[in-house]
């Protein structure tokens, strides 16, 4: 007992003096540690005779609580008192001008497709896409484009080969726009329907106003009674937005063997206002995408009931658009990454 009073004292004396946390996880290992005095104490309870034990137990567990309740503040005012310590050595200058993280922007073409898309979700338009990698079927056969047509020549196409298939090389292409996505939204929902299909689309053609990946815009429209009325509203609707309200607009007949009839669509030069320059070629008309009915072939090749639907598509490519819009001349800009000239949109 009188052991135990003086281990008391002492733990009180000494813990006047711990300071730090070093200090303190030796000082808590001297008391409740492996061979530490208390433990040591419980230890040599079964060596006391009887009558003594239950006392002398008691006492020890009495003084063991007492000590792990000191221990537990101790443990908090030696922790204050560490930060207390850093605080001090610490030297903190708000003056000094924070580190510069210049701030990124969103690239021009991605600007407006972003805005092309956003014009046609307010009129009801849902998003979907298709892959780049796409099958020789959609991209070309099931749009009526069979194997000898012509119109195969007027897209310079990647082929791609699959390794470990027995595809033929042929069977699969980068996708040489975004057309297939027709066929595929068409096969997995049921009319009435419209949508529009951004994307990268690729062809093996290079120069000032074509670059191997481009970006293209594709909308579909089928229902009951679909005109060639609402295709010039959507569409006009649409320029007005992107160009403004005032923008001229013109259908002219042209060719494409998914749509019949088929027409280009054609904006009022937005640099010569129409009077003629270089960039319209003197003609004051720009062309800026391609339209059509849905071909009765194309309504076949997704088992669609042509006596009863009708639809509507139409396809844009993203960056001859930006061109327009900014009044920029080389498609190869926007893709060479230099910042002084995107900096500029
Ligand atoms: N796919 C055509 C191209 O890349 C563009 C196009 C024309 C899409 C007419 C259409 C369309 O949906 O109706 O040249």
């Amino acid at each position: 007992m009188e052991d135990l009073e003086k281990i008391r004292e002492d733990f009180i004396r000494e813990s006047a003096s711990i300071d730090s946390l070093i200090k303190f996880n030796n000082f808590k290992a001297k008391y409740l540690g492996k061979k530490g005095l208390i433990t040591e104490k419980l230890k040599r309870l079964s060596s006391l005779p009887k009558s003594e034990r239950r006392d002398a137990g008691r006492a020890i567990n009495e003084l063991k609580s007492f000590i792990e309740q000191e221990l537990e503040s101790l443990k908090q005012r030696v922790t204050e008192l560490e930060i207390q310590k850093k605080l001090a050595k610490e030297t903190l200058d708000i003056t000094v001008p924070g580190r510069y993280i210049p701030p990124g922007h969103i690239h021009p073409v991605t600007q407006v497709l972003e805005e092309i898309i956003e014009v046609f979700v307010s009129m009801g338009f849902s998003v979907e896409e298709g892959p780049e990698v796409e099958l020789d079927y959609y991209n070309f056969e099931a749009l009526n484009i069979p194997k000898d047509h012509p119109a195969r020549d007027m897209q310079d196409t990647f082929y791609v080969k699959v390794s470990g298939s027995n595809k033929m090389e042929s069977d699969v292409v980068l996708r040489t726009h975004t057309s297939p996505v027709q066929i595929r939204g068409m096969l997995k929902r049921k009319p009435p329907l419209k949508f529009i299909a951004p994307g990268k689309v690729y062809r093996c053609d290079a120069d000032v106003s074509h670059t191997p990946m481009f970006h293209q815009v594709e909308g579909l429209m089928v229902g009951e009674d679909i005109t060639f009325s609402h295709l010039k509203g959507v569409l006009e609707r649409f320029i007005h937005a992107l160009f403004g309200p005032e923008t001229p607009v013109r259908f002219r007949p042209s060719y494409f063997p998914f749509t019949e009839p088929s027409a280009e669509v054609d904006i009022g030069c937005i640099l010569c206002k129409g009077q003629g320059c270089r960039v319209c070629k003197e003609t004051g008309w720009l062309e800026v995408l391609g339209a059509g009915m849905v071909h009765p072939k194309v309504f076949e090749a997704v088992g669609y009931d042509i006596e009863r639907y009708t639809g509507f598509a139409f396809g844009m490519g993203v960056e001859r658009l930006t061109m327009l819009k900014f009044g920029i001349d080389d498609i190869r800009l926007f893709f060479e990454n230099d910042l002084r000239f995107l900096r500029q949109f």
